[in-house]
């Protein structure tokens, strides 16, 4: 894997966004897969200035999204959908039809996530996928112990990653307890992957992914084996990294 280290989160994000903007102008039809929470706002802003100033557009671009909490309905304000939205997806000019996020409030969670397996593959899998990582190395909300050839499925959330969003839902006691994830296998179709993380709080969980042993415990270190990964990384998120 290559690693970036920018020196804060600002170029860290920019440096995220030049790598999108290549990848869109290159194919302007891309399929893309993408996260949610703190880690890509500021990239997220930077597309859509990039549209704003014409640089891209996003007519034929297909997005598939990683996540969703179980549980929620898509209009809830704290939904990954919601989040989408509101970071990206209503300043662009995105076709609705070409935007997939899964349903967390679905009665039927095996057919919602072949059906999401399906669409992804009949979008020809995924050009360019972005990825956060958790402080206990989940990449989607693949949790230590993952089976590194799992596909999309319900998970249960570990509860370091519960009080992570605790702050997102007012209390440990209200935040959901499970999710829908894409599977590592899934993760590793992608044909490019960037994993962005700010922070020394995240410093850790990349020296482990980074300079570890390739471990399910350890779910982003599955990452190492990937044949076109960079990892972009502010320096306190770099700061445990063996030289
Ligand atoms: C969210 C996702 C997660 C986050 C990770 C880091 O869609 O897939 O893996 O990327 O939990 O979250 P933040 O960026 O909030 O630290």
């Amino acid at each position: 894997m290559k690693i970036v280290i920018a020196k804060n989160y600002r170029n860290m994000s920019r440096l995220a966004a030049d790598q999108v903007i290549e990848q869109i102008r290159n194919k302007p039809s891309s399929v893309l897969g993408l996260p949610t929470g703190h880690t890509p706002v500021e990239l997220y802003h930077d597309l859509v200035l990039a549209y704003q100033q014409e640089i891209i557009r996003f007519k034929k671009i297909v997005t598939f999204n990683l996540d969703e909490y179980a549980g929620l309905e898509s209009g809830d304000k704290r939904s990954y959908h919601t989040y989408m939205k509101t970071n990206l997806f209503n300043k662009i000019d995105i076709q609705s039809k070409n935007i997939h996020i899964l349903d967390g409030a679905t009665k039927n969670v095996k057919r919602e996530c072949v059906r999401f397996e399906s669409e992804i593959s009949r979008a020809g899998g995924i050009d360019l996928l972005i990825l956060g990582i958790g402080m206990d190395d989940h990449i989607g909300f693949n949790e230590p112990g993952s089976d590194f050839k799992s596909r999309t499925r319900l998970v249960k959330l570990a509860e370091t990653t519960r009080e992570a969003n605790s702050k997102y839902f007012g209390s440990l006691k209200r935040t959901p307890t499970a999710a829908l994830t894409v599977g590592i296998g899934t993760i590793m179709e992608a044909k490019k992957i960037i994993l962005l993380a700010d922070g020394k709080k995240k410093a850790e969980a990349i020296a482990r992914a980074v300079n570890g042993k390739i471990d399910p415990q350890v779910p982003a270190s599955i990452l190492q084996k990937h044949p076109d990964c960079t990892f972009i990384l502010d320096k306190g998120a770099a700061a445990k990294l063996k030289s």
